[in-house]
């Protein structure tokens, strides 16, 4: 049986307003993206999860920017500018008074650069909070290398007495592997009041939101940590090292989450998924694939490999192999590669082809037509059962204006042919090998270009005589001649 319990308000408060040095980038941190999304969109996402009553993002460097980029995410979050004081606390402090001044609930603080953690580890420490009589609870790691992060100093019975930025610990506590993941729940009056004392006198010349752990104790108010129980997801990213490191795991993770959804991925170190794809079951991504943005795979398909997909459609049991695509839409069964280069705009029929080395762009292939091999086809329609011909060219731009070129149902063209555009071809149409197309052809026509061939005899031994060519070309006609005498007297 539920009991009804009072709602107890909940806000979030992300932090977001830092320069990010140790990035040594003119993009703020925050923005860097790892699986498909800058790291606060990560933040803001799993706060979403927990359906908080307010969500309040403080942003000062490139306000505007990191601002723009939060409110395209989640449109109604508050967003609060920090002023020139800096230091995580400062960043609380001018969140808190977003609140109403009543706001009698709890605050949960995150890091916009802290992109891993899930919203059931956040859920778990808001939960811990509350079963506590305490006013602030630590999300805490033990870690291997604790280099950078505030150490949590414990007093002998274990309890939570400060937190120790790095810059200001003494070796003893730089020693402890205990570290503070930047993210905490606190009583929010506790805190806004407790805020208010934090000073700068500080390596690094900050307000700390750490310091607000020392003086609640001075305040004799207790004080938790939790341990995370994942130390890998409380990861801080504030260098490219640990960017990297931040993308490697988020991809397993996510890569683990497709494979027990059904999908075969044979190596997941060089497979990079983006949270926002989506695979269904039975595909087989193959090395050095990635699935990127919006990308969708059919069931059955197979991707890879050394393929790379931004935008992507892919129908049941297509085939994609060696294949570069943006905004491209391959129809179920289709096969594409090896070695295609698919531009925005191409759409692929059911059971359609685009082979090897072919570039399309705003094209239309028809259910089962086929542009297998070396060729351009660019702002074209094609309809179905068409098969083009080796080196198809459309050539769709003449310098000023791109044209399009329409080709109708069951076309087959010869080798090498050029579609000088505007052209269209009618249906059931065919063209000679090396055609170079530029009136339009009727339906069910053959059309021709090139001039019919002429042999000029024995061209050879009298323009390159001594050369190696006129030799053999004079014995092989000599041959030729017996030959023909021979097949006379036999008549
Ligand atoms: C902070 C913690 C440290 C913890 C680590 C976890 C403090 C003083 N230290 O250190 O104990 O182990 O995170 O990753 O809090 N920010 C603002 N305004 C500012 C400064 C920073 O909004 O004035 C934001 C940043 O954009 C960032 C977050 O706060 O998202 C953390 O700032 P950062 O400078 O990276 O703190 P750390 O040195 O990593
Ligand atoms: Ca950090």
């Amino acid at each position: 049986m539920t009991q009804n319990t009072p709602h107890r308000p909940l806000a979030v408060v992300v932090l977001a307003a830092g320069q990010g040095t140790r990035m040594k980038s003119s993009l703020p941190k925050v923005l860097h993206r790892i699986g498909g999304r800058p790291l606060v969109g990560h933040v803001l996402d799993t706060a979403l999860a927990l359906s908080p009553d307010r969500i309040v993002v403080v942003v000062r460097h490139e306000r505007d920017l990191v601002a723009g980029a939060i409110l395209e995410t989640v449109p109604d979050v508050v967003v609060v500018d920090q002023d020139d004081v800096p230091g995580t606390g400062r960043a609380v402090e001018q969140a808190l008074d977003a609140l109403d001044d009543d706001f009698a609930g709890d605050v949960l603080v995150l890091s916009g650069d802290v992109p891993l953690l899930d919203a059931d580890t956040l859920a778990a420490l808001v939960r811990a909070h509350r079963g506590g009589a305490v006013a602030a609870t630590v999300l805490s790691a033990t870690v291997d290398d604790a280099t950078g992060y505030g150490r949590v100093i414990r007093d002998a019975d274990g309890t939570v007495s400060r937190i120790v930025e790095q810059k200001d610990a003494t070796a003893e506590e730089a020693s402890v592997t205990e570290i503070n993941a930047g993210v905490y729940v606190f009583e929010a009056r506790a805190l806004r009041t407790h805020l208010a004392l934090v000073g700068t006198a500080n390596a690094q010349g900050e307000k700390y939101l750490t310091d607000v752990v020392r003086l609640l104790r001075d305040s004799r108010l207790a004080v938790a940590a939790a341990s995370a129980p994942d130390a890998g997801a409380a990861l801080g990213v504030n260098d490219r090292v640990q960017l990297a490191e931040a993308a490697r795991l988020l991809n397993a993770r996510t890569v683990r989450r497709w494979q027990l959804e059904g999908v075969t991925v044979l190596d997941p170190a060089t497979t990079w998924i983006d949270v926002t794809a989506t695979l269904a079951p039975d595909v087989t991504v193959l090395p050095n694939t990635h699935l990127l943005r919006a990308t969708v795979v059919g069931e059955g398909a197979t991707v890879g490999p050394d393929t790379s997909l931004v935008d992507c459609e892919v129908g049941e049991n297509a085939v994609v192999t060696r294949t570069d695509a943006t905004l491209a839409v391959i129809g179920a069964g289709a096969s594409v590669g090896p070695f295609a280069y698919l531009r925005p705009g191409t759409y692929l029929g059911a059971k359609g082809k685009i082979g090897t080395f072919v570039e399309t762009k705003n094209s239309t292939i028809g259910d089962r037509s086929k542009v297998p091999h070396l060729s351009y086809i660019g702002d074209t329609t094609i309809g179905t059962g068409v098969n083009l011909g080796a080196g198809a060219i459309t050539a769709n731009y003449d310098d000023i204006a791109k044209h399009r070129t329409e080709i109708g149902d069951e076309v087959h063209t010869g080798s090498h042919n050029v579609f000088v555009a505007p052209v269209r071809i009618g249906d059931g149409a065919k063209t000679g090998a090396g055609a170079v197309i530029r009136k339009d052809v009727p339906a069910g026509a053959l059309a021709l270009s090139v001039a019919p061939q002429r042999n000029v005899e024995g061209w050879v031994e009298k323009n390159r005589p001594g050369t190696g060519a006129a030799d053999v070309a004079a014995k092989a006609r000599s041959a030729q001649k017996a030959d023909d005498g021979a097949q006379e007297e036999d008549r």
